[in-house]
């Protein structure tokens, strides 16, 4: 018989594309969906297997709620997706951010403790753990520095996920995903926000985008293939934290050029700090403005990973790059606007 997996935030980028990998290795997928007056589950319906995942309505704030899903379906995966992940919302909503992206692991976990210690887990941490980076590239050992409370949220569920690991021999991995992106990507993300932003322009819909730090650098990788990580952990002998990345870096700005580029637009950069813009070389136009809105109060200014652990004992290397993700992201948002 095939396995049965329970998926915390199935309807979040990475939600989606799991329960594609799972259902295609013939596993019963149940997706974990909190209440909303109108459900978001567009993202699985674009990957076509919206009445293939079997939902319910299941909170990380609560409990009772997910002890009782565990006791009915009775998971041999539990897999924790859900937080709340933008980091800049969790400099406004510190509190809240805490409570379901750090506490909420807390009580996936005390669930699988009570209902079945034998339900392997895995934990959705992030390289924003490592925020202010002590060491380059950045790999499983490197000391961690987290500079939002996200990241402070996120380094307390991969703490946890290592203590039932060591306290109650429960199956539990922290999977280290560095910047993961793909045309399910929240549009509040900038690769996403500049893809469907410059597709619009191509297609004459929009004007100009607004942007913030455009010389952060992440280690953006392609979401589909990190889902796949995700599962190799749990299928090993014993469990273990893995990173997760592609070992190269881009700034935000490269990533717009870069978009630009794709649809035929050449953008020249003038001015600077706050007043820089992004000029159309051929037209003149300005089509980027910096708004400081969009600056954090504390930022992460590059992160680089090194996958060698998870490509030497998972066989897992990333495949897409850079500069086909860009083209991926923008290619899927100018069919959306045609
Ligand atoms: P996402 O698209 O923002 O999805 C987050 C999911 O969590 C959504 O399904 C959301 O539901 C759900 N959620 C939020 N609060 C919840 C609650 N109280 N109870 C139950 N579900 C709740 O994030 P993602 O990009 O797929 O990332 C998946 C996980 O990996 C997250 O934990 C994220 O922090 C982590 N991560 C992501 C990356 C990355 O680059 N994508 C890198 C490292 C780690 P709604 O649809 O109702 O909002
Ligand atoms: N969102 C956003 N919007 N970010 C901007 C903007 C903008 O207009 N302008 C510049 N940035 C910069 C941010 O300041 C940050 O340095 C970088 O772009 C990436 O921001 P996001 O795309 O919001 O992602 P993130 O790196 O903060 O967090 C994502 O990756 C983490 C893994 O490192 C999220 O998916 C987290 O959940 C995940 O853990």
């Amino acid at each position: 018989m095939g396995k049965t997996a329970f998926i915390t935030g199935v309807t979040g980028q990475d939600g989606a594309y799991l329960s594609q990998l799972l259902l295609s290795k013939g596993y019963k997928v149940y997706g974990g969906y909190r209440r909303t007056s109108s459900p978001n589950f567009w993202r699985l319906e674009e990957l076509n297997i919206r009445n293939n995942v079997e939902f319910l309505e299941v909170d990380i704030l609560d409990t009772g709620n997910l002890i009782r899903t565990f006791e009915k379906i009775k998971p041999d995966e539990v897999y924790n997706l859900a937080a709340q992940s933008f980091v800049a919302v969790s400099f406004e909503k510190p509190v809240l951010t805490g409570e379901i992206t750090a506490i909420g692991v807390t009580r996936v976990l005390e669930a699988i403790r009570i209902v079945n210690p034998r339900i392997k887990f895995y934990q959705a941490s992030s390289s924003e753990m490592f925020g202010k980076v002590q060491e380059v590239p950045q790999k499983e050992t490197t000391p961690f520095y987290p500079r939002s409370p996200y990241a402070a949220a996120k380094l307390y569920g991969h703490w946890l996920t290592i203590n039932y690991r060591e306290s109650y021999d429960i199956f539990g991995c922290s999977g280290i995903l560095f910047n993961h992106e793909s045309p399910l990507r929240g549009i509040e993300f900038v690769t996403r926000k500049v893809s469907d932003a410059v597709a619009r322009i191509k297609m004459g819909a929009q004007d100009y985008f607004e942007i913030g730090n455009m010389d952060a650098k992440r280690d953006w990788g392609y979401a589909k293939e990190f889902v796949e990580g995700m599962w190799m952990m749990l299928q090993q002998p014993k469990p273990k934290d893995y990173l997760l990345a592609t070992n190269e870096n881009h700034s935000v700005r490269e990533f717009i050029e870069h978009a630009f580029n794709y649809v035929g637009i050449d953008i020249s950069w003038k001015g600077s700090g706050v007043n820089e813009t992004g000029i159309d070389s051929k037209s003149g136009k300005t089509l980027v403005k910096i708004n400081p809105r969009y600056f954090r109060p504390g930022e992460v200014d590059h992160l680089l990973g090194d996958y060698s652990l998870a490509k030497k004992e998972l066989g897992w290397s990333p495949k897409v790059k850079f500069k086909e993700l860009v083209e991926i992201m923008v290619q899927r948002d100018l069919e959306r606007i045609s």
